[in-house]
């Protein structure tokens, strides 16, 4: 079975002591895409450079966070639209909504992810969105200024991932899938059009069961595709390849 890893933080802080162990324990996991989210510039330029080396194994996203809204400035924002437009980045993101972290900074918010997602439209690439406790906001930005995408780490209802999906958005399910009390996870996992599912880890956070607690790491994703698997009542087999098959669509690559 081969895999995806649609939402990555591979070259974060956490990984730093063990980086070429993680990588290998990937490939032996069968994880063989990853799609390396960074948020800081120099964080970016290192994954641009990965997945230059190695396209078949790593494409590079980057955008401003929007916990980090407290300290972008105009420079910031220029040099993000700098690096979005670099060959060697495939996607816009992680940008978006965080009501849980900032609320109190929503209007600027707002104003700094369809200013991203303006960027995204320019360069012709799809956007990585994150959305917590903030789910009609980002689903009503998104439906106005419509750019392709995945919605990162879902957590809304199946009744808005149908939204998303009308919309032609990719729905990313990770370690919350795997939890005994995320009903929300698994409705969405359910209902909507297998087509949109993407699986993710969004490591170094949120390891999926059997190994919750833990450090997560992309060698990690057969626990989430398996769950995926239950819910959807298929054999594990027939979900790893239908979603490595949705990302292959996704990331724009074919064999
Ligand atoms: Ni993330």
């Amino acid at each position: 079975m081969r895999y995806l890893d649609s939402h990555a933080h591979i070259l974060s802080e956490e990984f730093r002591d063990d980086f070429d162990a993680v990588l290998q324990r990937a490939e032996e996991a069968g994880v063989e895409r990853m799609v390396i989210i960074t948020t800081q510039p120099d964080e970016a330029r290192r994954a641009m450079a990965l997945a230059a080396a190695d396209p078949r194994r790593f494409q590079a996203a980057y955008g401003i966070h929007p916990e980090d809204i407290r300290t972008v400035t105009e420079d910031s924002l220029k040099e993000m639209a700098e690096i979005a437009a670099d060959p060697r980045l495939s996607f816009v993101g992680e940008i978006g909504l965080d009501y849980h972290w900032e609320k109190e900074m929503a209007a600027a918010q707002k104003e700094l992810f369809i200013r991203q997602i303006e960027i995204a439209r320019q360069v012709g690439k799809p956007v990585m969105v994150h959305s917590r406790d903030a789910h009609q906001d980002t689903f009503d930005i998104l439906k106005e200024h419509h750019v392709p995408g995945v919605l990162h780490c879902f957590s809304g209802s199946a009744e808005l991932a149908r939204e998303y999906v009308k919309l032609g958005y990719y729905i990313a399910l990770g370690g919350a899938v795997t939890f005994k009390n995320a009903r929300h996870a698994k409705e969405v996992c359910a209902a909507i059009d297998p087509a949109y599912l993407l699986s993710e880890t969004d490591c170094p956070y949120m390891s999926p069961e059997p190994v919750r607690g833990t450090r997560n790491e992309p060698a990690n994703i057969p626990h989430i595709v398996r769950v995926m698997a239950q819910v959807r009542q298929v054999s594990e087999e027939a979900m790893a390849e239908q979603v490595w098959q949705n990302g292959q669509r996704f990331l724009g690559v074919t064999e």
